[in-house]
């Protein structure tokens, strides 16, 4: 049998993605490129996550010197490269967030986070929002907007969950109450379509954590690491959080993540109550650390700020009526079904994501995209002006 028979190989893997009609065989900047020849602008970065886009050469030596250097080892001996990438991680994000611990994927992120804060306050309710995603494992698919009715919810919750409206602030405040162990939120939400919550609503979520003595979780998993145009939504908005989580973004295509606290709630958790085995290797930390000193050394959160207005500015045509979301994460509101805006854009090689809102099509693309490149955006979507979609 010819193992690398390519067919074989797709008889074998689980077919539980709706897949896009390409497949890439390399990538470079922002472009994939396929074994026939296209050059695909990837606008989505495999759902947020190709920080730096394709073929980075800061990325690539940076696995390579520390594969060569120390490929594993676990949280069972200490490294310098894991204290670097905390030090560098505590540094970028906002100042209560001092006291990091890595994990594996943003799931994992939010299940440590939720089980910190219920620990930590001895409560048993945690409070989302309607519309949010926090991942698909049993606590981060509690927390889930319609975990349940898909196939990822569980027969029952693991601690008690309810869901607040989006933007109602009158809500907030009587359901984050002494039971709540925390509120989690995302400061803008991603799957739900980059939907922008009120400033008022983010205000009162940390006021009805104050007031109740609930912890505010912020997950990040989407919004972190630069997508904003700011370090995390946190500062964009102005939000303290007492625990924050990321991962995407914070990887650039590295499977990590990583749990942020504060100090005063790190201080409770000793030896053996958190744990992972791959979280924090070696070629994650190397990799988290160059990412972010390249954000930073690049200008990049700048960049981003520039190239989000610019679609702003120049995008609103051909099927699209109106953007929202922030930075590098956009959500273009789409006259005709968001799926055939992605698929016409696709056929003239733009990759463009959807939404849980079937009129929102989502931009997540690397935080170096550049000018020519909402060009080459505009221009399709003016070319679709007089598609019969
Ligand atoms: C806001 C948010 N939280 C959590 C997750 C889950 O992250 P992962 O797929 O890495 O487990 C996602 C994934 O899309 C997300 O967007």
């Amino acid at each position: 049998m010819n193992i690398s028979n390519h067919n074989q190989q797709e008889a074998h893997l689980n077919e539980v993605y709706p897949t896009l009609p390409f497949k890439p065989i390399a990538g470079r900047g922002l472009y994939l490129e396929t074994a026939e020849g296209r050059h695909i602008l990837d606008l989505y970065g495999g759902h947020a996550v190709a920080t730096l886009g394709y073929g980075h050469p800061k990325l690539s030596s940076a696995i390579a010197e520390q594969a060569e250097r120390l490929f594993f080892q676990s949280n069972a001996v200490r490294l310098d490269i894991r204290d670097e990438a905390a030090n560098s991680l505590a540094a970028f994000a906002p100042e209560p967030l001092s006291r990091v611990f890595f994990v594996n994927s943003g799931a994992e992120a939010n299940e440590n986070a939720l089980r910190i804060a219920l620990k930590s306050t001895g409560r048993k309710k945690i409070i989302a929002v309607e519309h949010s995603f926090h991942g698909r494992t049993a606590g981060a698919a509690a927390v889930t907007w319609g975990a349940k009715e898909s196939w990822y919810g569980f027969p029952y919750d693991p601690f008690e969950v309810a869901f607040v409206p989006r933007n109602d602030v009158n809500a907030l405040n009587t359901m984050v109450d002494r039971d709540s162990a925390a509120l989690i939120i995302e400061p803008v939400q991603g799957v739900a379509g980059a939907f922008n919550f009120e400033p008022e609503f983010l205000n009162a979520a940390r006021t009805a954590c104050d007031n109740s003595g609930a912890l505010l979780i912020l997950d990040e998993v989407q919004t972190g690491v630069g997508r904003l145009g700011a370090p995390f939504g946190a500062d964009l908005y102005g939000l303290s959080a007492d625990i924050l989580t990321t991962a995407k973004a914070l990887g650039g295509g590295f499977p990590c993540g990583a749990v942020l606290m504060r100090h005063e709630l790190a201080k409770d958790l000793g030896p053996g109550d958190l744990g992972t085995t791959f979280g924090g290797g070696p070629l994650a930390c190397a990799v988290i650390k160059t990412i972010i000193e390249t954000i930073l050394n690049d200008n990049l959160l700048q960049s981003v700020q520039k190239i989000s207005t610019r679609i702003c500015e120049i995008c609103i045509r051909g099927p699209v009526i109106a953007v929202q979301g922030a930075g590098l994460l956009l959500g273009l509101k789409t006259k005709p079904k968001a799926a055939l805006v992605r698929d016409a854009l696709l056929a003239r090689n733009i990759l463009a994501g959807t939404s849980a809102d079937p009129h929102v099509l989502r931009l997540l693309p690397p935080l170096t995209m550049g000018e020519k490149h909402v060009d080459c955006l505009a221009e399709a979507l003016e070319e679709m002006s007089n598609e019969n979609f």
